[in-house]
């Protein structure tokens, strides 16, 4: 009876029987063949949890040879016709030399690849990455990943997100012509992450032709040279830009766009010097805002509590002469050094306070008291500071049973 009504059931769900044919066993061993050439070990995906804040843990563990591998952890089947469309091994122990020939290049149905957080031991990525033409998504940050990115990666023309974000350590380079063809041939990129790649050899304006697609632009540390190509601030879908850690890129004078939707700033260490960034205000979606290590010579020359959905403002060591607004906006999280301001009492949201490497030789500003939503507290000086707090105002109480929490 069984058999009989397993076999019927064959014409109304193919996928039934193509996850017990042939083609889908092939992909099983070469997965187990790529398995087979790295070691598992905790440290290869160290950062994973203590960096990302995901969970790592060696998911290839459960896949056993002679088991259906479209039930394996990381790995996800076509139910139509049981190939291997996606493999998510990010943060999965891996360890060892990435292998040119590897068994993985012989899944070509392949469409969303994740290998993050896993050390390939400083290996080159091999150029036949180029041949899977149907990937959309490709994670290969912070995989010990190192030397040229080949040209090949710009054949991906479908895909949607790519992300090489690797160490400072990893010198990883791309040139100039593997950074065009790139731009020129992903026509869908959505979200493109290139943190930390060496691009000193390259001019930024080869970012001008980017897709209008685009939502999330992040090249952070990247040794950027030259101008920066003003259309991409125009973009109708950015929502992230960041491009700290450049101080040789000229981004002046900047012009933020009243349609603008950006909602993740990143402006870190640039060496500014002037007001470079008045249309700031315009950017009424802004919540998350990072202008550390730059100089304000004449003070912030826009305005914090235009911005009307500012959560996140971060001026480490940033040198704000003429001090900061009174006025501070509706922020939650709030990241300074230098001179505290008085108003940050009207805060009632904050949630986060960071002041660190602050010169706390001023006076603490007694309306500290009124943050009773702050659940996390840095500062360099933390004694005096909380003897001030205890010291200041008596419904202090509730701040104080926060800062205790951080000694
Ligand atoms: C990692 O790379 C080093 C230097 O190239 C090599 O000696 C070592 O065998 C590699 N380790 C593994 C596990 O591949
Ligand atoms: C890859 O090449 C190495 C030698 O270069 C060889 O030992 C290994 O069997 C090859 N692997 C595959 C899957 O072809
Ligand atoms: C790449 O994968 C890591 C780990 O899963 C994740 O944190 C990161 O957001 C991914 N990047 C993109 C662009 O999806
Ligand atoms: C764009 O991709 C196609 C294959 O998809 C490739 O033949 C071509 O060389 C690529 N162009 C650039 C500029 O890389
Ligand atoms: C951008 O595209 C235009 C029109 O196709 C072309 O003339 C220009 O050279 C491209 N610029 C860069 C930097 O690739
Ligand atoms: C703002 O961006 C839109 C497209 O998003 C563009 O049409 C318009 O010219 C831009 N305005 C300015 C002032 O740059
Ligand atoms: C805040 O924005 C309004 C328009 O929305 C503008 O009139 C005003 O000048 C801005 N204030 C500052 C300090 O920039």
């Amino acid at each position: 009876m069984a058999p009989y009504l397993f076999l019927c059931l064959f014409p109304f769900f193919p996928h039934l029987y193509a996850s017990f044919s042939s083609s889908g066993s092939h992909s099983c061993s070469s997965l187990i063949q790529f398995k087979d050439s790295f070691s598992i070990t905790e440290v290869a995906s160290l950062y994973c949890d203590e960096i990302a804040g995901l969970k790592s843990y060696p998911k290839t563990n459960s896949w056993k040879e002679g088991t259906d591998c479209c039930s394996w952890d990381g790995v996800t089947c076509d139910h139509l016709n049981a190939h291997v469309i996606a493999v998510d091994l990010s943060c999965s122990w891996l360890y060892g030399n990435f292998p040119s020939n590897t068994t993985l290049f012989l899944l070509p149905h392949l469409q969303k690849l994740n290998l993050a957080h896993n050390d390939f031991n400083q290996s080159k990525i091999p150029s036949e990455f180029g041949g899977f033409t149907s990937l959309f998504y490709l994670n290969l940050s912070y995989t010990g990943f190192a030397g040229e990115v080949p040209s090949q990666v710009s054949y991906l023309s479908k895909l949607v997100s790519l992300d090489l974000s690797c160490w400072a350590d990893e010198q990883f380079t791309i040139d100039k012509h593997a950074l065009e063809g790139l731009v020129h041939n992903l026509t869908e990129v959505r979200h493109l992450f290139l943190d930390r790649m060496d691009m000193s050899s390259v001019n930024a304006h080869v970012f001008m032709n980017l897709s209008s697609s685009l939502r999330s632009l992040s090249l952070a540390y990247c040794d950027l040279q030259e101008k920066f190509p003003k259309n991409i601030f125009d973009l109708p879908n950015l929502n992230l830009l960041n491009l700290g850690g450049n101080p040789n890129l000229n981004l002046d004078p900047l012009k933020f766009n009243r349609s603008s939707n950006l909602e993740h700033l990143d402006l870190s260490w640039m060496s500014f010097s002037t007001d470079f960034i008045d249309s700031i205000d315009n950017l009424q979606a802004l919540k998350y805002l990072d202008l550390s290590g730059n100089s304000f010579f004449q003070g912030l020359s826009f305005s914090i509590t235009n911005l009307s959905s500012l959560e996140y403002l971060i001026l480490r060591l940033a040198n704000v002469f003429g001090g900061l607004p009174d006025s501070m906006g509706n922020l939650v999280s709030l990241k300074l050094s230098g001179p505290v301001p008085r108003s940050l009492g009207n805060l009632l949201q904050l949630t986060h306070l960071d002041l660190w490497q602050n010169q706390l030789s001023g006076q603490i500003p007694r309306s500290l008291g009124n943050l009773l939503q702050l659940t996390h507290l840095d500062f360099a000086e933390p004694i005096e500071w909380a003897n001030s707090i205890v010291n200041s105002k008596p419904n202090a109480a509730g701040i104080l049973g926060n800062i205790w929490k951080f000694f």
